[in-house]
């Protein structure tokens, strides 16, 4: 006994001040939670009824394993709750969103009705250009307002948008405007990153060869003293789209369960999963997080500092604030630059008061030190956020006191693309432990369970499953129904989240990182297949295989094994001409930090490649069973 009380620390908590609890608009987090589980179609029925919806639902929710419909018959628009609700209440002259372009004076401010009526303007747009409701959209743009506007646009005329990330390559863009069918992609001339412009406009015109779908390329023209040119009827100037068109534009009345939109994540065979969420659930879901778990307040400044071509920022970057009538900064700029003293130099002139961010950006800064943000009043911050990937102690510790000054109480929200909304996370007012996201929010039953559903006991680790459906869970993968229902079929009776989990004493969970084939390098999803299949469209590359490895700021790197075809011979030269193939086929984000040449890769007897022998070899450990391999 005495052993193991040595050899296992009492766990460390962090206890933010009560009057976090106290003021918050969750209140109690036990009490709540009983109150959900008590009858939890009537906790997520008094929260839809704070939403406005055209008309009622005649059922919370319609479960039909693995399919659930919530708010049955409802008809809503999540538009009308983010901007009209607003614009016909009080917040119609608050600031809805504040953008900070990379040099000192690129500022754009909008009001809730100056974006409203953006919004508007545009959805007529898109009209004229024939999009009607059930339409896909694909938007491919850097962190600007008009991506924000076209977003919310397509929403408010029921197109489905398709926003893919402005840093992924053509022939990711074309994989996802393919699948997608996208009669139109929306885009802009260029990125601004570290000073310097990077186009876009070829990559869009090279993915959308072999997309016949594609009708129109709208294109936002940010170069004005050289703007490029628009040939062919098929583009169309962004704010052109805008012009000649009435202002006002009624949202469309969408069925709870109409498509919303299509977001893609990395699978684990080389083709992406569009992960369709839909209008009602995910409405409900979003504004219940957003105002619950960041606890947002009238007079709050809240910046998450996700790209909106991601999850978070879909969630907690536009239809989460807005539903909830935040000020809502974006920024397009990277965090070291112009220095590392940027992001807490925005901090202290906007005032930020919720910060919600990922681990690797924090680590990052730890890196740096902490005379940079030490340089800066941070006092306005009330709330941090965190999302992504593990949140590890030492960085936990860093956020807290350097940044949060130990006041400011940590959401470490655990959540997927598939989820659409935050799952796990210590409430506010809860005891915080380093290490741990912590515990299912009210609306949520998560577990650790083993192979066969079963829940692990305290202190063991096990497979993170949803026990119940919520509601802005995802509706389907679109035009793969099957691998949707594996979600559902893994663990029987479960939705499996593909993340191993350790289960503590005191009920908090602590994600140790994903059991299947996906890497998440600096907080992205990458799946091994897509790399793998990027590095054999080279010429050069007859095999690879591709594993990740721990690492201290990204939390993993990519790491390549290639066999070359016979053609071809080991060289630096060819080494970097494969880096650049990725970067080019996938975008930066998926290059590998390495890439080593072989003759053979460990297999089975049916000819798949074994990764888990690969890392084991990698990291110098047992590589375990390897009976099953070939010779
Ligand atoms: O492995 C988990 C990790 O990110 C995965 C989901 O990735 P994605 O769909 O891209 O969404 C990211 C943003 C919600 C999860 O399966 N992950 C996400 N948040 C956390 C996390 N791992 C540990 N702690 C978190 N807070």
């Amino acid at each position: 006994m005495e052993e193991s009380a040595q050899s296992r620390p009492e766990p460390k908590y962090y206890t933010p001040n009560p009057s976090y609890r106290e003021k918050s608009w969750m209140g109690d987090y036990s009490w709540t939670y009983n109150e959900f589980l008590k009858d939890p179609e009537q906790f997520w029925d008094r929260i839809a009824k704070k939403l406005h919806w055209f008309s009622e639902w005649d059922k919370v929710k319609e479960w039909n394993y693995p399919h659930a419909k919530w708010f049955v018959n409802g008809k809503t628009n999540i538009t009308y709750n983010c901007l009209d609700r607003h614009v016909l209440g009080e917040r119609r002259n608050k600031v809805a969103l504040i953008w900070k372009g990379e040099s000192e004076d690129d500022e754009r401010v909008f009001t809730y009705r100056q974006l409203y009526r953006e919004v508007m303007r545009f959805a007529n747009g898109l009209k004229k250009l024939g999009v009607v409701k059930g339409d896909r959209v694909c938007i491919y743009m850097p962190v600007i307002p008009e991506q924000v506007i076209a977003m919310l646009a397509c929403a408010r005329i029921g197109a489905v948008h398709s926003v893919v990330f402005g840093g992924y390559g053509a022939a990711a863009l074309n994989q996802r405007i393919v699948d997608a069918g996208a009669k139109i992609v929306i885009t802009a001339d260029m990125a601004i990153r570290r000073g310097k412009s990077i186009p876009l406009k070829h990559t869009i015109e090279e993915a959308i060869i072999g997309a016949p779908t594609v009708e129109h390329l709208i294109i936002l023209r940010r170069e004005l003293r050289t703007p490029v040119e628009i040939h062919s009827e098929m583009e169309i100037d962004f704010y052109e789209v805008m012009t000649d068109v009435e202002p006002d534009c009624p949202a469309e009345v969408m069925d709870s369960e109409d498509p919303m939109f299509i977001l893609y994540t990395s699978g684990t065979t080389g083709a992406p999963k569009g992960i369709v969420h839909t209008c009602g659930g995910y409405m409900v879901g979003v504004y219940y997080t957003t105002r619950y778990i960041f606890d947002v307040k009238e007079s709050d400044v809240y910046w998450c500092t996700a790209d909106p071509g991601w999850i978070t920022g879909h969630s907690y970057v536009v239809y989460g604030p807005l539903s909830v009538g935040a000020t809502i900064l974006i920024g397009e700029g990277t965090p070291d630059y112009p220095d590392a003293g940027i992001w807490w130099k925005m901090v202290e002139e906007y005032g930020v008061s919720i910060l919600y961010t990922a681990p690797t950006a924090i680590r990052m800064f730890m890196k740096m030190g902490r005379e940079w943000p030490d340089k800066y009043n941070l006092s306005s911050l009330r709330i941090l956020g965190s999302v992504g990937e593990p949140l590890n102690p030492e960085a936990f510790e860093w956020f807290y006191h350097v940044i949060g000054k130990a006041k400011c109480p940590i959401v470490d929200t655990w959540w997927q693309t598939e989820t659409g909304m935050h799952m796990i996370t210590t409430v506010l007012g809860e005891p915080m432990r380093p290490g741990f996201a912590g515990k299912s929010i009210p609306g949520v039953i998560a577990d650790v369970v083993d192979k066969t559903g079963k829940s692990v006991p305290p202190g063991t680790s096990g497979f993170l499953v949803i026990k119940e459906p919520w509601p802005a869970m995802m509706r389907t993968v679109y035009n793969n129904e099957e691998r949707y229902i594996k979600y559902w079929e893994t663990i029987p009776g479960c939705y499996t989240v593909g993340d191993l989990a350790i289960k503590g004493e005191d009920g908090n969970i602590m994600v140790i990182g994903r059991s299947d084939d996906l890497i998440i390098v600096s907080g992205h999803n990458i799946g091994t297949a897509e790399v793998e299949s990027a590095l054999v469209s080279h010429k050069a590359v007859a095999e690879a295989a591709v594993i990740g490895k721990p690492d201290p700021l990204k939390g993993n790197t990519i790491k390549a094994f290639v066999i070359l075809r016979n053609t071809h011979t080991p060289s630096d030269r060819l080494k970097n001409e494969l880096f650049y193939h990725v970067r080019i086929t996938l975008g930066p984000i998926a290059i590998p930090s390495e890439i080593e040449f072989v003759d053979s890769l460990p297999k089975t007897r049916s000819g798949k490649i074994v990764r888990r022998v690969l890392k084991a070899k990698e990291m110098g450990m047992d590589p375990g069973d390897i009976s099953t391999l070939d010779e």
